[in-house]
């Protein structure tokens, strides 16, 4: 064997199923080596990330990336491996991870590596990596992969050491390479009321963009992607999963590298003019995460959702409660706001097994519709003369708990709050304001505006038990610029944040959930202030299913509230039975939307049983691993947690054989659903909605012992032979429950 000339050095991140390997040498540029399933030679949790055993990995310690490859015809001179952080001018023609220039020149950048510091702690390992350009600039590259989630998390600072001022134009987090079989990818679009909708096209050799403009995480194009193999399934085949810790402006940008190898970058869509760096400043980008699974989607849904609940999510006391029934007034009585209705409603929720009383728009002054008195956050004195105590005492003497809507980030021209700072709206001086929903949005980076909301939203929190808070965003940035002119979507988020931070901490115990119009606003950057998201306005129950089976594939059920609203549905004019409603309802963060006091003795009970249901089996939905899959007509979700599994199969349309193919529970493989094919469950119908379709007069045994004291089932059986269903009409549900034996 020639011995390879040149000298390189591997460093390498594990987790319990990954490999991160990066090949470095100082004053070189840094190249990507490997990122997926993990290499053998791991160095033990907890241990620094570095000096890996080179027999493990002979062919990558051995022969550095520039000896792999020949001189291709009509090529640069240059050889090199797939760049950890692309360059740009330099002769390689990958997306810039950086676009920047000094009043147009200084855009040429060639990384190399300057210095690297490992480290790790009980959770992750991390890199700390310092890139340096011969123009001046400094990049500290931040890699931590965390253990127990396969989760790559990636973030930039880009220091300016240059004399001159800078122009940034993109900056990506980092860049995560995805070997070239892996050639289709997934991404989520939508609209308001239907969000979350699911896509998938093959990999183009041109690449792929997802860009959002609309200044929140958005309907259209949340933050997320997948590169996937074209053979993956939700159960099997490799997966990159990504997903930005970001609320505002964004772009996904996949570009091929010259062996196929696809590069993903993720960042912040910035706005032209609207980072400039001064000589000396620095400018950090949000975080990046990223996650491998050879187990499908699934499996890549359930590393994000560990993810999120071990390192994102941050509860009042360390643990999340259960997740309190909700009853929303929205959908009861809109804005209508009046004393006697009210406490009507909170009675008759608290009967039905509510324990958390949600008074939603229309409780501030000048709110008859939507037009006025965002800005205005203090009880209107006509629809609340003594505020808003009286009614929470009846909601607290119920033994519920009481939230509050509110919209901190808006104001209408129609509002006192307007009228004294008219300036204090995003605004571009000498155009006409641009509304949405008649309302405009404050420049809450502004110290006044941002001190502002938190004394008004602490005061309302200091002078009543208000234990949550719904923080609505009704519209997208527009005519985003600050006083000075200047582009301010960007700043925007971490001022959001900042707000939102200042209220936990004088408010710990307040819980806060997201909305924006539904699902506008649903990503791992705001999770980190929040507890909970509205995942649509739309609680038509059969577009529930695809817009929650969408939002699970990167959030926890525990943070998808799912509410059981009226028949027909507010936002598509269709109806569905109460109890499909509720079956769908239950696999979130359940709670009702709707005038429960119109509910006959019937429907309450129903309703109320789906609600015992619920508290019954929240455990496992909120600590449990999910998986979903599809049928020839529907979707089923399915939630194990230790010794007990809850399942759900919706049917959508009609049936097109004369009985149901069996459920095969497979593909999920050991680790992920049903475990020890050694095992034997007990499997029991708890709930259905819907009818059967089937002759009423023939016997069905097998239904019969199902909703009886069930049926044991080998866990190898549910997964190779199936369990046998019904065939049930379009819209309709099965509620399952798997107990260990
Ligand atoms: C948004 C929310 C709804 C509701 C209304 C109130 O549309 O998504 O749930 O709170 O605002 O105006």
């Amino acid at each position: 064997m020639t011995a390879p000339a040149l000298v390189h050095r591997l460093l390498r991140l594990d987790s319990d199923n990954c490999t991160a390997l990066i090949e470095w040498e100082a004053g070189r540029m840094p190249v990507w080596r490997h990122f997926g399933a993990r290499l053998p030679g791991a160095v033990p949790h907890g241990s620094a990330p570095q000096g890996p055993s080179q027999s493990a990995t002979p062919l990558s310690s051995v022969w550095p990336a520039a000896r792999l490859r020949r001189q291709a015809n009509a090529s640069m001179d240059r050889l090199d491996g797939n760049p950890l952080f692309p360059g740009f001018g330099n002769g390689l023609s990958n997306n810039p991870a950086l676009r920047a220039h000094a009043d147009g020149v200084g855009a040429v950048q060639e990384w190399v590596a300057q210095s690297f510091s490992p480290s790790s702690n009980a959770y992750s390992q991390t890199l700390v990596l310092q890139l340096t350009d011969a123009s001046g600039l400094a990049l500290d590259l931040t890699l931590t992969l965390w253990h127990d989630s396969d989760v790559l998390s990636l973030q930039t600072t880009l220091h300016n050491r240059s004399a001159e001022n800078l122009q940034l134009d993109w900056l990506a987090c980092g860049a995560v390479p995805a070997p070239a079989d892996l050639s289709e990818v997934a991404h989520f679009s939508g609209q308001w009321g239907l969000e979350f909708q699911w896509q998938r096209t093959p990999l183009a050799a041109s690449g792929f963009q997802l860009q959002n403009r609309h200044g929140r995480s958005s309907h259209e194009a949340p933050p997320a992607c997948f590169v996937l193999s074209p053979s993956t399934s939700d159960h099997s085949g490799e997966v990159i999963g990504a997903q930005l810790g970001w609320s505002g402006n964004h772009q996904f940008a996949l570009d091929r590298c010259d062996d196929g190898t696809t590069l993903l970058q993720a960042g912040v869509w910035l706005a032209p003019g609207e980072v400039r760096l001064a000589a000396g400043q620095s400018h950090s980008t949000p975080t990046l995460h990223c996650s491998w699974s050879s187990h499908g989607l699934n499996g890549v849904s359930q590393n994000f959702h560990r993810f999120a609940r071990q390192h994102v999510l941050r509860w009042n006391g360390g643990n999340m409660r259960p997740r309190p029934v909700h009853l929303n007034t929205w959908e009861a009585v809109y804005f209508n706001h009046d004393d006697a209705t009210l406490r009507a409603l909170a009675e008759r929720a608290a009967a039905l097994g509510v324990e958390r009383f949600v008074l939603d728009d229309g409780w501030f002054p000048g709110r008859p519709n939507d037009h006025s008195g965002l800005g205005d956050w203090w009880p209107d004195p006509h629809k609340y003369p003594k505020g808003l105590g009286p009614l929470i005492a009846h909601v607290l003497g119920r033994g519920m708990e009481f939230g509050l809507w509110v919209e901190p980030e808006m104001v209408n021209p129609d509002s006192a709050l307007f009228r004294a700072h008219p300036d204090w709206a995003l605004q571009v001086a000498g155009q006409a304001l641009q509304c949405g929903r008649q309302q405009l949005v404050l420049d809450i980076a502004r110290p006044d505006v941002a001190n502002y909301l938190f004394d008004k939203l602490d005061t309302l929190l200091r002078e009543n038990r208000i234990s949550y808070l719904k923080w609505d965003m009704n519209r997208d940035l527009a005519q985003a610029a600050d006083t000075a002119g200047h582009m301010a979507y960007a700043k925007q988020i971490p001022a959001l944040y900042a707000l939102l931070q200042r209220l936990r901490t004088a408010h710990p115990a307040v819980e806060i959930e997201s909305c924006a119009s539904g699902g506008g606003r649903m990503d791992l950057g705001i999770l980190q202030h929040t507890q909970r998201f509205w995942t649509s306005d739309n609680n038509d129950a059969v577009s529930r299913i695809a817009i929650q089976s969408g939002a699970a594939r990167l959030f926890p059920l525990e943070v998808l509230g799912a509410h059981v609203g009226p028949a027909p549905a507010h936002t598509t004019g269709r109806s569905q039975s109460l109890a499909l409603r509720c079956a769908v309802a239950l696999f979130g963060h359940m709670g009702v939307e709707a005038d429960v006091r119109k509910l006959g003795a019937a429907e309450a009970q129903t309703l109320a049983n789906w609600i015992g249901l619920y508290k019954a089996w929240r455990g496992v939905l909120h600590a449990g691993r999910f998986s979903q899959g599809r049928t020839a007509n529907g979707v089923w979700w399915l939630v194990r947690h230790e010794g007990r599994a809850i399942l759900g199969v919706f049917t959508q349309t009609a049936p097109t054989t004369m009985h149901h193919a069996p459920l095969r529970l497979q593909g999920l493989s050991d680790a992920s659903a049903l475990g020890d094919t050694q095992t034997t469950w007990r499997v029991r119908l708890l709930g259905h909605a819907g009818q059967e379709r089937a002759r009423g007069d023939a016997p069905s045994p097998w239904l019969d012992a199902l909703r009886g004291a069930g049926v044991d089932c080998g866990a190898a059986e549910l997964r190779a032979t199936g369990l046998p269903l019904p065939n049930m009409n379009p819209e309709s549900a099965l509620v399952f429950s798997l107990e260990r034996l």
